[in-house]
């Protein structure tokens, strides 16, 4: 092993208090000092940059719902998105000093599996776009653009919660990947204004100012060709409505969705897909790693080119976390949101 030895270091991680009973609060969750285990051969003790509050979470925290990945279970700490600095190895390949990206983020120590950690270099990207646009989040907006939304050269793209952190990425490589128009939504005036003006949309709406359906007729007003939609319920359905004939949906998560205690809408919308001959298909990043090269050199060159820009909203400190992700839920966001766990990283 090279680096300090572990077993009598302690560290802070935030933990399920409690199942949420409909909206989470932050009595749901608490911060414990827990032992940092003895490293075993093959793994990695990491000091953790940053951490990613991601809405998948949410239905993480119920006991019977079912996600794409394992529940939460009380008492237990959480998990997610984190990079950071190895300070300590068990493994050859990962030396102490290496920047890894790993799934053990919600603690400031992880330790984790060599075989698990991806090594990111914070030479040719700052740590946190490691998360961000050049993380899991660029890249569900790369693949839910090229594989499920199948865009093509002079597309028409409505990207939903255009401002968060998939969104502010799928809008603008949409439009890097030749779409002829883009236009997008979000929550308040400030956020819509800054989609126009700051990331080079060609049009935005006000999903709280104005009813998505007329902002969207505004905007579009010869239709959309793919719809990334991040939202669900009321946008999808407005969607539906704009989508010119063969156009495609990818279903990248319905956040509108989470806490809806009323009337949906109606499935009966669906009946445009048919007569439209749309595509909708839902997909899973992870499920698409064979894009992650192509996604990595493309993204990559356009940051480097100042053709991309990489919005973020970072929280400091662990006691911050969970009031991060409550705040990511009702959209405190602009572009990804972060939690910086290590008060030396500046980037
Ligand atoms: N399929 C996959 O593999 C995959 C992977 C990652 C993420 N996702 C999905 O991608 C979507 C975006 O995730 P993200 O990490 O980029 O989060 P995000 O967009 O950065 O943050 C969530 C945003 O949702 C918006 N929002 C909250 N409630 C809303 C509502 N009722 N109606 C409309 N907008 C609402 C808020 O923005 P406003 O202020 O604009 O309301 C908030 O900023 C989520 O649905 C997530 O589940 C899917």
């Amino acid at each position: 092993m090279t680096g300090p030895a572990t077993g009598t270091a302690t560290t802070r991680v935030v933990t399920l208090a409690r199942r949420p009973g409909g909206e989470p609060t932050s009595d749901d969750f608490a911060v414990a000092e827990l032992p940092v285990p003895v490293l075993e051969a093959g793994q990695l003790l990491v000091r953790n940059a940053f951490m990613s509050v991601d809405p998948s979470m949410r239905g993480r925290l119920e006991e019977t719902e079912k996600h794409y990945t394992t529940n939460f279970q009380v008492g237990e700490p959480l998990d997610g998105s984190a990079v950071g600095r190895v300070v300590a190895s068990s493994d050859p390949g990962v030396p102490v000093g290496s920047c890894v990206r790993h799934r053990l983020g919600w603690r400031e120590l992880s330790v984790v599996a060599a075989a698990a950690a991806t090594v990111v270099d914070d030479g040719q990207a700052p740590l946190s776009q490691w998360l961000g646009v050049l993380g899991q989040t660029g890249f569900t907006a790369y693949v839910g653009l090229v594989r499920a939304g199948e865009l093509r050269e002079g597309d028409a793209v409505f990207v939903s919660a255009a401002a968060g952190a998939v969104g502010t990425a799928a809008a603008q490589f949409a439009r890097l990947l030749g779409a002829s128009r883009v236009v997008g939504s979000a929550g308040g005036a400030a956020k819509a204004s800054l989609l126009v003006d700051e990331l080079g949309l060609d049009g935005a709406v006000d999903y709280r100012g104005e009813p998505v359906r007329e902002g969207l007729r505004r905007v579009a007003p010869d239709g959309i060709d793919v719809y990334f939609d991040n939202v669900g319920g009321d946008h999808l359905v407005a969607a539906l409505d704009a989508l010119n004939l063969e156009g495609r949906v990818a279903l990248c998560g319905m956040i509108s969705q989470f806490d809806v205690t009323g009337p949906r809408p109606s499935i009966d919308s669906l009946i445009l897909a048919v007569l439209k001959r749309l595509t909708l298909r839902g997909f899973i990043v992870r499920d698409h790693e064979d894009l992650r090269p192509e996604f990595e050199q493309r993204v990559g060159g356009w940051l480097r080119s100042g053709e991309l820009v990489s919005k973020q909203t970072v929280v400091d400190g662990i006691d911050g976390a969970v009031g991060a992700f409550l705040g990511m839920l009702r959209g405190d966001n602009v572009g990804k949101m972060l939690v910086r766990l290590d008060p030396q990283v500046t980037d």
